[in-house]
């Protein structure tokens, strides 16, 4: 890419990041997409026309009525298909050796805190000497959602916390579009630890860091798991389907449910991706929804 590019995509960048910032808690700044117009009911073709939407936020994008919404039979034929393949999934597979033929922790707060102090001083593969901390997750040990991203980056691996950097605080606008705080959910990572300047996943890690994010979902036991990115995603569930053909589909991490979505970071370098990337994000709270009314009993 030429200096004037970068410099314009440095820019670009930066005026979207200051524009989400700016954007009511609830809504996200879609860079590129203006609101979408919405046609009124025929009968209501003589009322008089709406002034057009002056900014374009996920609020504006996400009307009240689902008649008013376009992406709303989408959403609701995928999670009929969604509902239906996890039925037949589940009925049909055995569980994953460690997730769900364990007895669920009495106390989960707990149980997840004794692995992190299990998990810290881990030196079971060589990131162990290259990173400055384990970033063992955060989040609640009752989550029912997980969301899976790759490897802790540069800041992350100095706080010790996953997702804290500029993707972090784009992931922490996205839950919130979906009305989800940080805190409700679990977050973590396919490595605990940082791979030396961000370099994808080696197979010997995941190999070695794997059985601890097992161990994470078996106390959690989250009603759905969401990839952010290719290689989440293509790990987790051992692919190497492209994310394109990933997304929009149910996949399972033994009998939990996954789903897969753009990576935050990526959206900051493709914003006109956040378009699909807010339909991703709106499908999985419908079919959190539906698994939640399916199972009222698995309360976060
Ligand atoms: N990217 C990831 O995949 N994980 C993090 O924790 C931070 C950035």
């Amino acid at each position: 890419m030429s200096d004037a590019a970068q410099y314009r995509a440095l820019v670009g960048d930066l005026l979207t990041w200051l524009r989400q910032n700016e954007t009511p808690q609830g809504a996200w700044y879609w860079d590129e997409d203006p609101a979408p117009v919405v046609e009124p009911p025929a009968k209501e073709a003589v009322a008089p026309k709406a002034p057009a939407a002056p900014a374009a936020t996920v609020s504006d994008a996400a009307p009240d009525s689902p008649d008013d919404d376009p992406f709303a039979a989408e959403c609701e034929a995928f999670v009929a298909a969604a509902m239906e393949r996890i039925g037949s999934h589940r009925a049909e597979s055995e569980a994953l050796p460690g997730l769900e033929e364990t007895a669920p922790p009495a106390d989960p707060a707990s149980a997840l805190d004794a692995l992190r102090q299990e998990v810290l001083p881990c030196i079971a593969c060589g990131l162990a000497e290259t990173r400055k901390n384990v970033v063992f997750g955060s989040g609640s040990a009752r989550a029912e959602l997980m969301i899976v991203g790759e490897a802790p980056g540069r800041d992350e691996d100095i706080q010790g916390q996953p997702f804290v950097g500029r993707s972090g605080q784009l992931l922490t606008k996205i839950l919130a579009a979906i009305g989800l705080r940080r805190d409700e959910v679990y977050i973590g990572n396919i490595l605990k630890c940082r791979p030396p300047d961000n370099r994808d996943p080696l197979p010997p890690e995941v190999l070695a860091c794997e059985p601890h994010l097992r161990r994470q979902l078996a106390i959690i036991r989250p009603r759905l798991i969401c990839c952010l990115g290719r290689v989440a995603a293509q790990t987790l569930l051992r692919t190497s389907t492209s994310l394109t053909r990933l997304r929009g589909e149910v996949h399972f991490y033994g009998d939990i449910p996954v789903l897969a979505t753009f990576h935050p970071a990526y959206l900051l370098r493709n914003p006109a991706a956040k378009r699909d990337a807010w339909n991703d994000v709106r499908m999985m709270k419908a079919l959190m929804e539906a698994l939640a009314a399916a199972d009222p009993g698995r309360g976060a």
